[in-house]
């Protein structure tokens, strides 16, 4: 089975061709991060009206490198939900005319399982059950996965994500948009011995996080630099590298603890902030003394991407599941209410 995929949840439009025999034939992307860069976030608004000019010809683009037709795909997959309103609607709407005019079906996906099931889509997959640490610019979730839409969610955020974390530091930093690479490459200059950050809610029992404390100790630390008159690149490097130590610390503790709750010896780490090299480092060797396997996406997979969600659609296709024509987005969509197949 030959299934389109299409992303357009925030600031990525993604579109990706799967198939069910093969593996993945195309994948393209068009970031839109020029565009709201000069804005410090995304800009909601913006992002809907570049993913309606970009949508149709990516496709197409993707089609014509794959050397596919229409009539070759069996179905169509995008992004439902959660992300951004207006960004979802351009997707789904495109999802769904195509799909009509095309005469295939169509299969709503939830974002977050894409995110979880990108390491499917490399060679060395990892096999259920596992933990999977789903970490993004908006979530921040310790998932049980006994198989494809059946979740439970043992931790998540109190407050910030994870990703958020990052952005907001390098907002504070003054270094940019998105942060978490800006902050992850400064770090590698950092000293890691300079600052003790906080990890934070390691002493309270269960898997909850939580990252706006860390953030305030960021700040406070960057304001005491300034004011006795040091703004170096290098205190900069310091700060970066013990909030992402601090961040990257807390995150293995917590799956320490999920791993030893369930007895599981898989750890699967996904979402936008998976793509951090210090935060694989410390889980992989966790893995190790734990005598399991840490899997993680290929890098550009770890970002959104139409690859994640070609794949999503496509086992649930495969399954025989399907949607009626009706394509509302559902921004707030809950993991927990996917069915199971
Ligand atoms: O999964 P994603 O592309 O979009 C959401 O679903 O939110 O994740 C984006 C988030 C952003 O907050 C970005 O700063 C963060 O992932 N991110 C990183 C890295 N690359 C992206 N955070 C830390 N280190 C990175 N290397
Ligand atoms: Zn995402």
């Amino acid at each position: 089975m030959i299934v389109l995929g299409i992303e357009s949840s925030c600031d990525e439009t993604g579109v990706a061709l799967y198939d069910t025999e093969q593996g993945l034939i195309a994948d393209t992307l068009y970031s839109q991060v020029p565009i709201h860069a000069e804005y410090g976030g995304v800009v909601p608004e913006l992002a809907s009206r570049d993913h309606i000019r970009k949508l149709t010809p990516l496709i197409l683009q993707t089609l014509s490198e794959a050397q596919l037709s229409p009539q070759s795909i069996d179905g169509i997959a995008y992004t439902k939900g959660p992300g951004l309103m207006g960004a979802l609607l351009a997707g789904s709407a495109v999802a769904r005319s195509l799909a009509y005019a095309w005469d295939k079906p169509a299969m709503g996906v939830h974002h977050m399982e894409g995110h979880l099931l990108a390491p499917m889509l490399e060679s060395q997959a990892p096999e259920f059950p596992f933990i999977c640490l789903l970490i993004s610019g908006g979530h921040t979730m310790i998932v049980k996965v006994e198989g494809i839409g059946r979740y439970e969610i043992l931790g998540d955020t109190l407050d910030d994500a994870v990703g958020e974390a990052f952005d907001k530091t390098a907002k504070m930093l003054g270094l940019g948009y998105p942060g978490g690479p800006i902050v992850s490459q400064l770090a590698l200059k950092g000293d890691p011995n300079r600052y003790q950050f906080p990890r934070p809610m390691i002493d309270r029992p269960g898997l909850d996080m939580s990252f706006s404390g860390l953030k305030t100790f960021t700040l406070n630390t960057w304001l005491a630099a300034k004011a006795k008159g040091d703004e170096s690149e290098q205190t900069q490097a310091d700060i970066c590298r013990a909030f992402e130590l601090a961040v990257a610390d807390t995150l293995k503790i917590k799956c320490k603890r999920a791993l030893k709750q369930t007895g599981y010896k898989t750890l699967v780490v996904a979402g936008g902030v998976s793509a951090n090299r210090e935060i694989r480092q410390q889980l992989t060797k966790l893995m190790e003394k734990e005598q399991g396997q840490a899997f993680y996406p290929r890098p550009a997979f770890c970002t959104d991407n139409g690859a994640m969600i070609a794949y999503a659609g496509a086992q649930r296709l495969l399954a025989g599941q399907t949607e009626d024509l009706n394509f509302a987005a559902n921004p707030r969509w809950q993991l927990t209410d996917l069915p199971p197949i």
